[in-house]
């Protein structure tokens, strides 16, 4: 009875691996780009991040609606006009978003002009919404807006009050009427004029909705209220050769219809209203896809089910590209002969299912033998241990990914998703089942130290919750090297944000000095944790990664250590970065707090001058940056080398506090050097003077700086019993 079960589940499952026809194709255009944002997919010619979309009107930024950074609350937004995605349609050429309701309270007439898309590849569908107007005796319509704001492209007129208006299922109710909306409309203008003499206390609402929600989820209207409103889209003039398809090959044949080709682009014809004459891309009959990418429409295999092929049941049906076609099988039909096969081929069936079934499940048995044993080797059994004797509410905390879906996320570790290469490992970028981008690490070699490090991050990550500390979200530890699975930071590191060409978004001293104390901020966090403080004792910038809005993460905690106070802080290898390493740990072996305090120093040094740590080319006479600023503040020349956008943004009294403290950090004898806690404070009130001085800048009126800066103080303030709730 049990085999049967296996068997049929069994059975059910090749059949449904055979023949997904659901798998999903990559619809980015480079695999660097995002697939989705929260849970909206974003395929091309959409898409986040340079080089991801075709042209402006098609960039995505994916945002959080409050602060918090968890996945679950990102959302896109087309940036031209700031509004959000609610979803994409490649093949209907769609893209739905929240538009607000226009609503008038008084009872004059109102309007308002609707006039983002007038020079956009976007229109308003006129297939997917309506126009509807709510409230008592409400006169609303769309009318142009240029050259002459009398002309009106329709309307409607909603009844009072118990009026058995019976029009589309919601508008059935009283107080509502909704009329079509006009082809290609671009931009108008909504206007609304009661008739009501007065007499209803209600506000009066005109609006494009999308029909379908309207009809299914549409409750109450409410002034502030934001609802779905269908946009279509086509490709500008301007991106038009921009895309791939379009670039390797020939405008002029592209835009002819040949069916011979997977796919075909057209312009839509204009009716009546603007120039919609962006063209638009579908992919053939016989392929589905995206057909804005090469090769973005895949032939679809007809035969792999019935309903997708109309061969009769005695013929075979035959896949070809871009179509199929039945192939008469010449059998006799004879009904015993077809018994006889039947049955004769259920039995050689089953056997091969017997024989393969038996095969699998060694098979399986060996893998869950060889799982095992990876664990155990990966140090599982101690990382239990760890987790367990430090604090049983942390190892929830923690996830064990199974490697299979690892493998998935990953594409098998393809190297196209390799992403970089940290201390002690590889990293990828993937997405998992549930569609979070993640990165993963994978660890180098396995040898008992390394093994050491790995457990040592699991165990402190575990403990932290930090913003400006990257999270790790769980660990593998069934393959061959273990793996460690954190949030996807997608920003890169401060390293490449300093030496790299950031147009958008040059780093500029505000920034600087943003990431500064975010980073200083965090290494006070690890330092004061409450039982056990944390050193990172690796801080560098390419330890420092960025996030969507320029955050700082800390990542990298492969040699981090708790120390408990009653230890000795001795170890017997020196760990490190060169550069970065202060050089009193490097004599002596022994790793303060202090230690953490002069590579954040470095940091700082990098963030002044915007020259690497360790450089062997440039104006320096020595390798080390660090040797380098103290001597040339020393030499008083410390404006000589700064970096252009400091010199340029900076005020030279803030310059000189932060190269003072950044000096301070950087001294030889670790007991002379600030805190962390100190180094924290001292920024924050640099920045708090520096945005006292913005404003003083902006308004000249010493009354407002002055509230500013006392508000101000009291962030510094709350920092210490802020740190104290995070590390609780
Ligand atoms: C994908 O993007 C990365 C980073 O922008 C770039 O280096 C790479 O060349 C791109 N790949 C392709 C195939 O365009
Ligand atoms: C963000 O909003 C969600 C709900 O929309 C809420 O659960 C979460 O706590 C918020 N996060 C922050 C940091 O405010
Ligand atoms: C994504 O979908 C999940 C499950 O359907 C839901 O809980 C979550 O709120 C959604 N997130 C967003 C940003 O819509
Ligand atoms: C996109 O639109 C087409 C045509 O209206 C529809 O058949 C398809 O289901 C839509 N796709 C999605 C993902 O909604
Ligand atoms: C709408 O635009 C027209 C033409 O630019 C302008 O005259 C009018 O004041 C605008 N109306 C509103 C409500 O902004
Ligand atoms: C309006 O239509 C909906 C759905 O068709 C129905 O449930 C409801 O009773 C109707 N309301 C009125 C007032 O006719
Ligand atoms: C709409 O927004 C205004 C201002 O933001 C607020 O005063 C008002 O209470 C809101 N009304 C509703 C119904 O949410
Ligand atoms: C785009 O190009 C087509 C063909 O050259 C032209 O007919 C159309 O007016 C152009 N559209 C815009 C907005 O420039
Ligand atoms: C592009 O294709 C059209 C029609 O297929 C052809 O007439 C034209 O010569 C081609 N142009 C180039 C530059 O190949
Ligand atoms: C249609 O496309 C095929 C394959 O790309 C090409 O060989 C053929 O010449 C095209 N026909 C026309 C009329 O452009």
């Amino acid at each position: 009875m049990e085999l049967q079960m296996v068997l049929f589940r069994m059975l059910v499952l090749v059949i449904m691996c055979s023949v997904n026809p659901f798998a999903r194709a990559s619809e980015v255009i480079n695999s660097s780009c995002l697939e989705d944002c929260g849970n909206v997919s974003i395929p091309y010619p959409f898409g986040i991040g340079n080089g991801c979309y075709v042209g402006d009107w098609f960039e995505i930024v994916c945002k959080s609606s409050n602060d918090s950074y968890d996945p679950r609350f990102l959302k896109p937004f087309l940036k031209k006009f700031n509004r959000e995605v609610l979803d994409i349609n490649i093949t209907a050429s769609t893209v739905r978003v929240e538009y607000p309701i226009f609503s008038s309270c008084t009872n004059g007439m109102e309007s308002t002009n609707n006039s983002e898309l007038a020079k956009a590849p976007f229109f308003f569908s006129d297939i997917n919404n309506n126009f509807v107007a709510m409230g008592c005796h409400n006169d609303a319509s769309m009318r142009s807006i240029f050259p002459d704001p009398s002309i009106s492209y329709g309307g409607c007129k909603s009844p009072c009050d118990k009026a058995p208006f019976t029009y589309g299922s919601f508008c059935n109710a009283t107080n509502c009427c909704q009329t079509a909306v006009p082809s290609h409309l671009h931009a108008f203008s909504t206007v609304i004029e009661p008739k009501n003499n007065g007499r209803s206390d209600e506000c009066n609402y005109a609006f494009l909705i999308d029909r379908n929600w309207f009809e299914t989820k549409f409750t109450k209207p409410n002034p502030n209220m934001s609802v779905p409103v269908v946009l279509e889209w086509g490709i500008d003039n301007a991106s038009l050769y921009s895309l791939p398809t379009v670039k390797n090959s020939n405008l002029t044949a592209i835009l002819e219809y040949n069916s011979s080709m997977a796919y075909y682009c057209s312009r839509p014809q204009i009716t009546r209203i603007g120039d919609s004459s962006a063209p638009r891309c579908r992919c053939n009959n016989g392929y589905r896809g995206n057909p804005y990418l090469l090769r973005g429409c895949r032939d679809i295999d007809e035969c792999a089910s019935a309903h997708l092929n109309r061969c009769a049941y005695e013929e075979r049906c035959e896949n070809t590209e871009g179509y199929y076609r039945c192939v008469p099988s010449n059998y006799k039909s004879k009904k015993p002969f077809i018994i006889i096969g039947v049955s004769t081929s259920l039995g050689v069936l089953f056997l091969i299912f017997g024989g393969w079934w038996s095969y699998k499940v060694i098979k399986k048995r060996r893998r869950v033998k060889r799982k095992e044993k990876f664990f155990k080797q990966n140090g599982g059994l101690l990382l239990e241990k760890q987790l367990s004797t430090n604090n049983k509410d942390n190892v929830e905390n923690i996830k064990l990914f199974n490697s299979k879906e690892l493998e998935k996320a990953t594409d098998q570790f393809s190297a196209d998703r390799i992403i970089g290469h940290g201390g002690q490992g590889t990293i990828y970028k993937g997405m998992l089942a549930d569609g979070r981008i993640v990165a993963i690490k994978k660890s180098n070699i396995i040898d008992e130290e390394k093994l050491q490090e790995f457990i040592n991050e699991v165990v402190i990550l575990s403990k932290i919750n930090h913003r400006n500390v990257v999270k790790l979200l769980g660990c593998c530890l069934e393959t061959e090297v273990p793996l460690l699975i954190y949030e996807f930071i997608s920003n890169g590191t401060l390293a490449q944000y300093l030496n790299g060409q950031n147009e958008k978004f040059p780093p500029t001293w505000d920034m600087r000095l943003r990431i500064a104390i975010e980073v200083a901020g965090a290494l006070f966090y690890l330092h004061s944790a409450a039982s056990s403080p944390i050193y990172h004792r690796d801080i560098k910038s390419t330890n420092i990664l960025l996030d969507e809005k320029y955050r700082a993460k800390i990542a990298d905690f492969g040699i981090s250590r708790y120390v408990n106070i009653d230890q000795t802080h001795l170890s017997t290898l020196v760990h490190g970065t060169f550069g970065y390493v202060d050089p009193e740990y490097f004599q002596s072996s022994q790793f303060t707090d202090k230690s953490d305090v002069y590579s954040f120093g470095v940091v700082l040094a990098e963030l002044l001058t915007g020259e690497k740590a360790i450089s062997s080319t440039g104006m320096r006479d020595t390798k080390s940056l660090a040797t380098f600023f103290v001597s040339s503040m020393e030499g008083n020349n410390l404006f000589g080398i700064l970096d252009s956008q400091v010199l340029k943004e900076a005020e030279k009294e803030k310059i000189i506090t932060v190269a003072n403290l950044t000096k301070r950090c950087l001294n030889l004898k670790g007991r002379k050097r600030p805190t962390m806690r100190e180094v924290a404070m001292e920024l924050e009130v640099i920045q708090m003077s520096q945005r006292a001085s913005n404003l003083k800048q902006k308004y000249g009126e010493i009354e407002d700086v002055e509230t500013e800066i006392s508000e101000q103080y009291d962030v510094t303030s709350s920092l210490d019993s802020q740190s104290l709730l995070l590390s609780t």
